[in-house]
């Protein structure tokens, strides 16, 4: 999230014509609608860098780096998103406030309340599990899940009551108002504004706190199958979710002192690890990590180990975050869990020395995009798999900083690949001659991981009311889980949800400064055929659910194998009616 309100950062864009600006920097000249340069931002010979006046963005085809006007400042000057904003700001005088926070003075309740509120919440609810009949339930359900007494007490693990207005007659007989309430997210109004009731019923209480131990917001567990199974906090003035991480006030000194993090995704799998002693952990709550929450722990070190969940979408999580890291000089591992199992469970299943061994055994962030790389390829016989093998971990192996250190994973790669390696080297010198070019280059996902059929259907839903109205109640989130466009797709789903329309200008204000702005240029840049419908955007999801089932299928049929080798006929059952249901999805998306 921008620092800057979004009204500030619309009245630059407003003022700031982007050919104006970038004129300044490169030659543009003019080329039918658009404007063209040789890219500033990599070496070519004839001219791929687009600078489109009507829509105010730029992007080259030749190195995929896009986006608007802070996009291109911070491309060319190397700066943040917040400095590209007040270089620019500077350069047109353009007034900026003085501090880039909203004030907390604009609002009608003071911080405090909010802070207060908050804190009896946690309270009232840990007293509830702890020691009141209505949370006997959820304290079977976390003893079950081997939480002990202590972790609840240290976590302030808590139940909220299901009846809907426990915690709102409460806190109101504690004297807190009603708006402040609403303001945190710990109540909720109804649609017809006439009733209000508690935002988590029925819930297990995990409290998010600040750097400081303060409680901020919740996440809230269904006991049962209910969904969602996590409920979150909102967004409030007290809760940034880009730029907290869950656990951070309890772990920060284990951090400090292990000179390492390792990095989780959900609750549970932070607080169980934590129990048995594993004190230096951060959770990233399942979105996606921001470069501000990568930017907190780069506080307390510098070196950090991903252990996010061993499946299809924990992995691009991981490789996404990877980029983030090695921005702020991260040293990066990747934790090796097994097939199946979270931090969560394996620690329960192993103990924590198994675990501190697995840890030791972690892999770094080359091996583990080359082994990526590998897996997507699958065929290692194949000169051309081979080649794009290397080129997915050339550009992060340049980013070594030793000459040894490249050399060895060098040589490592090529014999895996049964290469020459003279071959292989080659490429790597040239890389490596290349660095500076290469460390410029567009961070993870690039424009150019966009398969078609997530082009289209993008091209033709964003800024087209009719269309989205149509059409995403047809979707789910994952429908386009692990996708390049992932995120944008999130984005459109929500704000559907919430009633707004989502056009381009609503994704450049979203996206500022995060790699999906590449995409975003991408997608307005390309001509969109003509005579495109719904149908056609019915095709494309259908091309893209297809996609995703006959992956799941491949990952599916590689665990039968194991399951097999092991002799597990529990999971053999489960993973054959799970293989029998994607067949059948299959089957009604190609019958339409
Ligand atoms: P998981 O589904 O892996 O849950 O989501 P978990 O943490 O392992 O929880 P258990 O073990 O089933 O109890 C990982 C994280 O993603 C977020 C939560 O932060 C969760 O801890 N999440 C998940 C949500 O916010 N909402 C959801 O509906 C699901
Ligand atoms: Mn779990």
């Amino acid at each position: 999230m921008p620092f800057y309100p979004d009204g500030v950062l619309d009245e630059i864009r407003n003022s700031v014509n982007i050919v104006s600006l970038i004129s300044e920097f490169v030659a543009l000249r003019k080329r039918g609608k658009n404007w063209v340069a040789r890219c500033p931002f990599h070496t070519e010979k004839t001219p791929s860098f687009n600078v489109s006046e009507e829509k105010q963005i730029f992007m080259c085809f030749g190195c995929q780096v896009g986006g608007d006007i802070f996009k291109f400042i911070m491309q060319i000057e190397h700066l943040t998103f917040p400095e590209s904003v007040r270089f620019i700001a500077e350069r047109y005088g353009i007034p900026l406030p003085a501090r880039p926070d909203p004030p907390e003075g604009d609002h009608g309740l003071p911080t405090d309340t909010l802070r207060k509120a908050m804190a009896a919440a946690a309270e009232e609810y840990h007293r509830l599990l702890t020691q009141a009949p209505e949370g006997a339930g959820a304290l079977d359900y976390l003893e079950g899940r081997g939480v002990s007494a202590e972790t609840m007490r240290r976590f302030q693990l808590g139940y909220s009551p299901d009846n809907g207005h426990f915690l709102l007659e409460h806190l109101q007989s504690r004297g807190f108002r009603l708006d402040a309430l609403l303001e945190c997210g710990l109540v909720k109004r109804s649609e017809d504004g006439m009733r209000h009731y508690d935002a988590f019923r029925g819930r297990i209480m995990f409290p998010i706190t600040d750097i400081r131990g303060r409680v901020i917001a919740f996440g809230g567990r269904a006991l049962g199958d209910h969904q969602p199974k996590y409920l979150n906090s909102p967004e409030s003035r007290l809760y940034n979710k880009s730029r907290n991480l869950f656990g951070l006030s309890h772990s920060r000194q284990g951090i400090q002192r292990a000179d390492c993090a390792i990095l989780v995704e959900g609750y549970m799998d932070f607080i169980i690890p934590f129990q048995y002693g594993i004190e230096n952990l951060v959770a990233s709550l399942g979105t996606s990590l921001t470069a501000q929450q990568v930017k907190l722990l780069g506080r307390y070190t510098r070196e950090v180990i991903v252990s996010y969940d061993p499946d299809s979408a924990g992995q691009a999580a991981t490789q996404r975050s990877l980029e983030l890291f090695l921005e702020e000089d991260f040293r990066v591992r990747v934790f090796p869990l097994p097939e199946g199992q979270d931090p969560d469970a394996f620690i329960r299943r192993v103990g924590a020395e198994k675990y501190r061994e697995r840890l030791g055994k972690s892999v770094s962030y080359l091996d583990f995009v080359f082994e990526n790389a590998v897996r997507s390829q699958g065929n290692l016989d194949n000169p051309k798999s081979k080649i794009q093998i290397i080129n997915s971990v050339l550009p992060y192996l340049a980013r070594v900083p030793h000459a040894v250190e490249r050399s060895e994973y060098v040589f490592r790669f090529a014999r895996r690949l049964r290469i020459e390696d003279q071959q292989l080297l080659a490429e790597v010198k040239r890389a490596a001659k290349n660095r500076k070019l290469e460390l410029r280059r567009e961070s993870l996902p690039q424009a150019g991981a966009m398969r078609l059929a997530e082009k289209r259907l993008l091209q033709l839903v964003v800024g087209n009311r009719e269309l989205q109205r149509q059409f995403l109640p047809l979707c789910s989130a994952g429908d386009f889980e692990g996708l390049a466009a992932e995120r944008i797709f999130g984005f459109l789903l929500d704000e559907f949800a919430a009633g707004r329309e989502v056009d381009f200008d609503a994704l450049h204000r979203r996206f500022a400064a995060e790699p999906e702005q590449a995409m975003l240029a991408q997608l307005q840049m390309e001509e969109v055929p003509e005579g495109h419908t719904e149908e056609t955007a019915q095709r494309s999801l259908d091309a893209l659910r297809t996609m995703r089932l006959e992956l799941r299928k491949q990952q599916i049929s590689t665990r039968i194998a194991e399951a097999e080798r092991i002799r597990d006929d529990e999971m053999l059952n489960r993973l054959f009616r799970e293989r029998v249901l994607v067949d059948r999805e299959l089957v009604s998306l190609s019958r339409g």
